[in-house]
């Protein structure tokens, strides 16, 4: 049977050859993006062509926006999985239910659009298939979403009323290779461009920019199809095409990009060149640019905005590029698809490694333990071709670009090789990438996702084993850290690793912008929110930045964990070691600080010095002098002046910091690159309160400022301040998606364990509450219903008359040994109107294993900015470290101040757990009558289940026997 164009194999058919990809020449050019005339139908009718003819007409049809999807214009809805293809796998063939939309421009060409030459008609993406038709005319088809396809158009153009029809249909035989972990976002979602060709304009064209680090030379070499000159004016560079040209230039690397301009000028056409010098390599089995080793701290990048789905603005590509650099990260991996070809331009311009992937994926044959996988199907190798050619041809001038990637999870076949065969003739001075293929057969270097720390030492070792030509390669990590929900936990760590072993050449998480999609009663939608049959969940929102690109913690930790500085204080000698941990450039970009703070607001790059009771102690801060032209890999010592005497029960800390020293296209002065905190004091003691005696009335006991139920043992009041629910034990969190776990992960997953247990419904029974001496002891046995585990909670209250002291004893009963807890603590409620926190501790959200950032100071907020707005509602929220907290009704409100013996975690919420546990989506969520206090000696770590290792060992939460206290006083107002 013969199949339709859509669902037959073939790429396409009628474009012209792929080609480099430029914007800026001087050849006219017509943009045909805005709006479109649009009817959706229910299947792919290839027949109907009435509606690409001459004289159709369209006015009672819809419109869209182009670039964009459909389904996000209010036709049809997205569909999102992950690995399923969502709908029946029967290669090459799709369900007739395809919707399918066509697209009608009507456009003139401009009064001075030249009457000479020729054009093209360039697509920048189109999902998955379409067929174009120029004044009725038929052009052609083509499949392969994320690439561009030029048509040669210029005998077809008339002055007036030219009409550009494109039939998309939403399955094709291309959709097979394209199961990306995405929602499914048919439409015409990248550029539409008419360009005009003169007679002798640029085709395609090669710049070839190597440097030598030996002798600080680089050579320049442009291949054009059209023969031309090449000029650079700053080289003194004037060449024809084809020659090449050696002369002195400083090399382009993602630290310091720097760019030459240039022009290719030809008979017709001249078109800006941005050369960059560089030349990467493996050498003694490490990736090298320009003859230095490179350490990625990278992120995996989809085209992603909540509102238009894959139709990325240029705004929003600078934005990316901006914050990944502002947060240290240096590579990007464009998952799973070359990205819109202007980002490149931008990772040139600003400086980042890439990757360059193949829109390519057939993870959905996994499940048929990959029979029929068209990358081993010599049918479907053309196919695969054509998504090389296209990505390699379009984005191959590009410096940035050090890797091409074949694509993802895509089994192994020889289709793989023969890609990787073609690009290593076309573009030798690249390496290769593909993770899929444990043999690294085609690739230049052993590339894994999620392997756990150990097997990640292993590898660093090069104690793995595995084939011979592999134990030879660098490593990378093209996937780690899965940044879904809370998380990802283990960065610290992973980074040690990479540090240590030089085979280990870094990572890039997965993945920088959570997919949620704005959505009018759910905030942002996720899968099975569009009544999908088939779906992911909320697995689309794994990103280090929310929908709108507002940085997560895991995004403000990672920047900590990968900031190019370290700095070790000894505070015996008092001196500090700086070294530099960029690989290739020196610190002359960066200004040090240092700053002592006693028990006080931090320095610079902390967000508010709260003022108050203590705001107003000492501090003292200076410049360091670090040598800006310490080297890569170079440390230095530096003495510091002494810090100043810390008072009574304040501690002292010192603050680092490394601050850029002069703008630069992505940063700000003063933009804080690197920071660390040490404490210079220890901790004073906290006071023990006691020595009051408890006094009873009937049913009430008063024992300093707090009124207790002696029925219950409950606290009822603090001073003026009724609670809403008194302090008692809570080892219950609303698990977030590490604590869940990934049901194909190995590791136990402790999430659903929890459940089973019934620690989300621990009942508190009584078992005696005793007023005598200075003290007032209350006994308790906490433990879920159907088991025998409990843990038995005592709880001791004393006073000075000022303070009240709480010491919580908790001793595990039964066998624990194979659930750790989520949390260990006290809860207690206090009324809504108690809205402001004020603590001493870390400044963000932190847990054992994502604590890296967590700056020590004195912090302020209120407290529905505590919150971490996760897509999916779960566990957010707790400070690290905290010494002491205050809650107030709003600015200097009467409130209630804990002491925490020993430092606790803290959290605060306008919801409870249960809430919180309950929400499938941040509307869920209202404020109630109650603020929700955490008080915790301990939380479990995060992780990176989700899709990951599991929480590391020295992160667990055992129950085991523990004691901690808590000292409240009542803040007064005003103070
Ligand atoms: C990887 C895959 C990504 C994404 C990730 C989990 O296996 O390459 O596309 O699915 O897992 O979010």
């Amino acid at each position: 049977m013969e199949l339709p164009y859509h669902e037959d194999v073939s790429p396409g058919s009628g474009g012209l050859p792929p080609r480099a990809w430029y914007a800026g020449s001087d050849a006219a050019v017509l943009p045909l993006n805005g709006s479109w005339r649009f009817r959706l139908s229910p299947g792919a009718d290839t027949e109907d062509e009435a509606f690409a003819a001459d004289g159709f007409d369209a006015a009672a049809w819809d419109e869209v926006v182009v670039p964009g999807h459909w389904v996000l214009q209010g036709h049809g809805a997205p569909v999102y999985t992950n690995q399923s293809y969502p709908f029946p796998v029967d290669p090459p063939r799709v369900p007739t239910e395809n919707p399918t939309g066509d697209h009608l421009r009507c456009f003139d060409l401009p009064a001075d659009w030249p009457a000479d030459g020729g054009a093209t008609l360039r697509f920048d993406g189109v999902e998955s298939c379409a067929r174009v038709w120029l004044n009725g005319t038929p052009l052609g088809d083509f499949k392969g979403s994320r690439l561009p396809h030029e048509f040669a158009v210029g005998p077809l153009l008339r002055p007036r009323d030219n009409v550009l029809a494109v039939r998309v249909h939403q399955w094709s035989s291309g959709s097979y290779l394209e199961d990306q972990d995405q929602w499914w976002l048919p439409g015409i979602f990248r550029d539409v461009t008419l360009l005009h060709r003169p007679e002798g304009a640029v085709g395609d064209f090669f710049t070839h920019a190597s440097y030598d680090h030996r002798d600080g030379t680089g050579t320049l070499r442009v291949d054009s199809e059209v023969a031309g000159r090449v000029t650079v004016p700053e080289l003194g560079i004037d060449v024809a095409t084809g020659e090449s040209v050696t002369v002195a230039v400083e090399p382009w690397s993602a630290e310091r990009p720097r760019l030459y301009d240039g022009v290719l000028a030809t008979p017709g056409e001249r078109v800006p060149l941005r050369i960059g010098f560089r030349t990467v390599a493996v050498v003694d089995g490490l990736i090298t640019v320009n003859g230095r080793p490179v350490l990625f701290r990278g992120v995996n990048r989809h085209e992603f905005h909540p509102e238009t789905g894959r139709a990325v603005g240029p705004d929003t590509m600078r934005a990316d590029v901006r914050l990944m650099k502002l947060h240290n990260i240096n590579a990007v991996r464009t998952s799973h698809y070359p990205p819109h070809p202007a980002f490149l331009d931008l990772c040139d311009e600003l400086g980042l490694w890439v990757i360059d992937e193949c829109d390519l994926e057939t993870h959905g044959f996994t499940a048929r333990g990959w029979e029929g996988n068209p990358v081993d199907d010599a049918r479907w190798t053309p196919a695969l071709l054509d998504r090389a050619e296209r990505t390699v041809e379009r984005d191959k001038n590009h410096p940035s670009v050090i890797v091409w990637s074949l694509g993802n999870e895509c089994g192994t076949g020889r289709g793989l090789t023969a890609m990787a065969e073609w690009i290593r003739d076309r573009d030798p001075g690249r390496l290769l990438h593909y993770e899929g293929d444990p043999s690294c057969a085609d690739t230049d270097m052993y590339s894994r996702m999620y392997a756990d720390h150990a097997e990640v030492e292993r590898i660093g070792r090069r104690e793995d084993g595995g084939p011979e030509r592999r134990r030879g390669l660098p490593f990378i990590l093209c996937e780690y850290a899965h940044a879904m929900g809370n998380g990802p936990g283990g960065l610290s760590d992973y980074q040690r690793l990479f540090e240590t072993y030089e085979r280990l050449q870094g990572g890039f998480v997965w993945e920088w912008v959570d997919h949620g999609l704005k959505h009018p009663q759910l905030g942002y939608a996720y899968g099975g929110d569009f009544g999908e049959e088939l779906h992911d969940g909320n697995f689309v929102c794994d990103g280090l930045c929310f929908p709108d690109r507002m940085p997560s913690p895991g995004l403000v930790e990672y920047k900590r964990v990968i900031q190019p500085v370290r700095f070790a204080y000894d505070a015996g000698t008092g001196t500090v070691r700086v070294t530099n941990l960029y690989d290739v450039a020196d610190l002359s970009e960066l200004a040090f600080e240092w700053t002592y703070t006693v028990d006080g607001p931090v320095g610079p790059g902390g967000p508010l010095a709260p003022g108050g009771p203590r705001g107003d102690t000492p501090s003292a801060s200076g410049p360091l002098d670090v040598p800006p032209e310490l080297g890569p890999g170079e440390s230095v010592e530096l003495k510091l002046p002494d810090p100043p005497a810390a008072a009574g029960d304040a501690e002292t800390w010192l603050h680092l910091s490394a601050m850029v020293c002069e703008e630069t296209n992505w940063a700000p002065l003063d933009h804080l690159v690197a920071c660390a905190d040490f404490p210079v004091t220890a901790r004073p003691p906290v006071p023990v309160a006691a020595g009051e005696r408890p006094r009873r009335r009937g049913y009430d006991l008063t024992l300093g400022p707090g009124r207790f139920d002696v029925r219950t043992g409950e606290l009822r009041a603090l001073g003026d301040i009724a609670l809403k629910s008194a302090p008692r034990l809570d080892v219950w969190r609303a698990p977030t998606d590490n604590d869940d776990g990934a049901p194909w992960q190995p590791d136990t997953r402790y999430g659903p364990l929890w459940r089973t247990l019934g620690l989300h419904r621990m009942r508190h029974r009584l078992d005696g509450v005793q007023a005598d001496g200075e003290a007032l002891t209350v006994r308790t046995r906490v433990a879920p219903a159907a088991r025998d585990l409990a843990l038995r909670t005592v709880y001791r209250w004393t006073s000075d008359g000022t303070a009240l002291r709480l010491a919580v004893s908790v001793t595990p009963e039964g066998r624990w040994d194979e659930v750790p807890l989520p949390r260990l603590g006290v809860r207690l409620g206090l009324p809504a109107a108690i809205d402001r926190a004020d603590w001493f501790g870390g400044d963000g959200e932190a847990y054992p294993d994502t604590r890296a950032a967590s700056r020590m100071g004195w912090w302020s907020s209120w407290v529905e900015r505590m919150q971490t707005p996760y897509v999916r509602p779960q566990e957010n929220g707790a400070r690290a470290d905290v010494r002491w907290a205050e809650l107030r009704a709003g600015f200097g409100g009467p409130g209630v101040r804990v002491v925490g013996d020993p430092a606790f975690w803290f959290t605060a919420r306008p919801w409870s757990t249960e809430e919180l546990d309950a929400a499938t989506h941040r509307t869920d969520l209202t404020p109630g009558d109650t603020v929700w206090v955490h008080l915790d000696h301990g939380q479990r770590g995060i992780g990176s289940q989700s899709c990951g290792p599991g929480v590391l060992p020295r992160y667990e939460l055992w129950a085991e026997p523990a004691e901690f206290a808590f000292t409240f006083s009542v803040a007064e107002a005003g103070r």
